[in-house]
């Protein structure tokens, strides 16, 4: 009977590679890029810069930067057939659904996707095809990122029984984004806050759909096919799907009587067990520092319907603190990004697929890095039955 090793649930904790793409420290609340804290590049950079900054590992010249652009734009655009994809689908898919096929058909069109077998050359000792199959993923990276925008916006018109939007090359990639979810140009307001909100959202350490997305490709797979599980995993309310379940709590409360009912509305979940959505992180013990700049712009930008949830979410914030922060419970960057998004008309469905569009960076920034030294990622379960000779029985025998 082998001894049974500690079984490390959730894989907490567990570090499996060295990661120099994002980096958090959970105690003090804390994340940078490449070095760079987050509330640098919120305050001075765009989601572009940001992209280049994660794959590269340094900022873009000048030069660099407009190349890089110019390279986002070109590929903006979705082949036909992906449209005529989208348009197959039931038109009460959900986004993060929608997304996934779309990147799935949009695979099919992508010049650089070949045989399996080519990403065994990431094992080999043929340093030039180890690097061109390296290059070919960037360059399937660079193409997701660029239409994952318009991929999302697409199935938003068509769901309602629209066309999709054509791309505008004077757009930045959020201005694109907005552009192509709502069919109108956005407001330079609006622009800037869906930056931020990208450059917050685009990378995190080791979460779940990057692991995914690394397990993937670790087989020697190709990036579409890390993109896609990567997208699977961040769909989940434990992970991304969480800011859509942040505005229904808040609803629930404002439905119960708003701000005077927080404190039954929070006993009665906890008393259940329950998850207050947004909140608490299975490495920040602090407040998230993404959170800090969202909740700002929510304050900013709440008008109307989402003034009065804007309310409830900072009282149920402060209710919540005193009850659980002293288990280093706080608000994660889904507590206040959905009430942002909301103050831009955006449905509630689509906050997840957001998510995603930033997120894309950095799934494929840490793909890239995990594949200059790449290893089969094979973990171990313990075999808890340690029975080694159980008998067949043939069907006749079974009782
Ligand atoms: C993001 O990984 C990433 O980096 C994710 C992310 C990224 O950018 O990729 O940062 C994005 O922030 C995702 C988090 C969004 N999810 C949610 O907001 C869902 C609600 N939060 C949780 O379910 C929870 O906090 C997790 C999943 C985020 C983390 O949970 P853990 O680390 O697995 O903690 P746990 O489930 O073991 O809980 C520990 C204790 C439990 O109580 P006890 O059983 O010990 O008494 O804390 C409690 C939990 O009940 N707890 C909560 C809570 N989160 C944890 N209680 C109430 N509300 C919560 N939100």
């Amino acid at each position: 009977m082998s001894q049974q090793p500690e079984i490390i649930r959730g894989m907490q904790g567990v570090v499996f590679t060295i990661s120099n793409v994002s980096a958090i420290n959970g105690q003090e609340g804390k994340l940078v890029y490449r070095g760079i804290p987050i509330e640098e590049l919120a305050e001075h950079s765009t989601f572009e810069e940001v992209s280049f900054l994660l794959m590269e590992g340094r900022l873009p010249r000048k030069e660099e930067l407009e190349a890089f652009n110019r390279m986002l734009k070109a590929h903006r655009a979705l082949p036909g057939e992906v449209v005529d994809v989208l348009k197959k689908l039931p038109s009460n898919t959900h986004p993060m659904d929608a997304l996934r096929t779309g990147v799935s058909a949009l695979a099919g069109f992508d010049p650089d996707l070949g045989d399996p077998i080519e990403g065994m050359a990431l094992m080999g000792k043929d340093e030039e095809a180890r690097k061109a199959y390296w290059e070919k993923g960037k360059r399937m990276g660079i193409r997701m990122i660029a239409a994952f925008p318009t991929l999302v916006g697409a199935w938003e018109q068509i769901r309602n029984g629209k066309q999709p939007v054509e791309p505008r090359d004077d757009l930045s990639h959020a201005g694109h984004f907005l552009h192509s979810m709502l069919g109108t140009v956005p407001s330079d307001t609006a622009t800037r806050v869906m930056d931020v909100a990208l450059i917050l959202h685009a990378a995190h350490g080791m979460n779940a759909s990057t692991f995914t997305g690394i397990v993937i490709a670790s087989t020697a797979s190709d990036m579409y096919s890390a993109i896609t599980g990567a997208i699977g995993a961040l769909k989940g309310p434990l992970h991304g799907g969480a800011n859509q379940q942040v505005l229904r709590q808040l609803r629930e409360i404002q439905e119960m009587g708003g701000v005077s009912k927080i404190q039954e509305w929070l006993d009665n979940l906890l008393s259940q067990k329950g998850r207050v959505m947004g909140f608490g992180h299975r490495v920040y013990k602090a407040y998230d520092p993404r959170a800090r700049i969202l909740k700002r712009w929510a304050g900013e930008l709440a008008k109307e319907q989402e003034k009065e949830l804007y309310e409830i979410a900072v009282k149920l914030e402060e209710i919540n603190i005193q009850k659980l922060g002293q288990k280093g419970i706080f608000p994660n960057v889904d507590f206040y990004s959905g009430l942002v998004y909301g103050a831009l008309g955006i449905p509630v469905d689509q906050f997840t697929p957001i998510f995603a569009v930033a997120r894309v960076s950095g799934w494929v920034a840490d793909i890239l890095e995990y594949w200059k030294d790449n290893r089969l990622i094979r973990p171990r379960a313990y075999y808890g039955d340690q029975v080694w000779d159980r008998p067949y029985t043939p069907v006749e025998e079974r009782g």
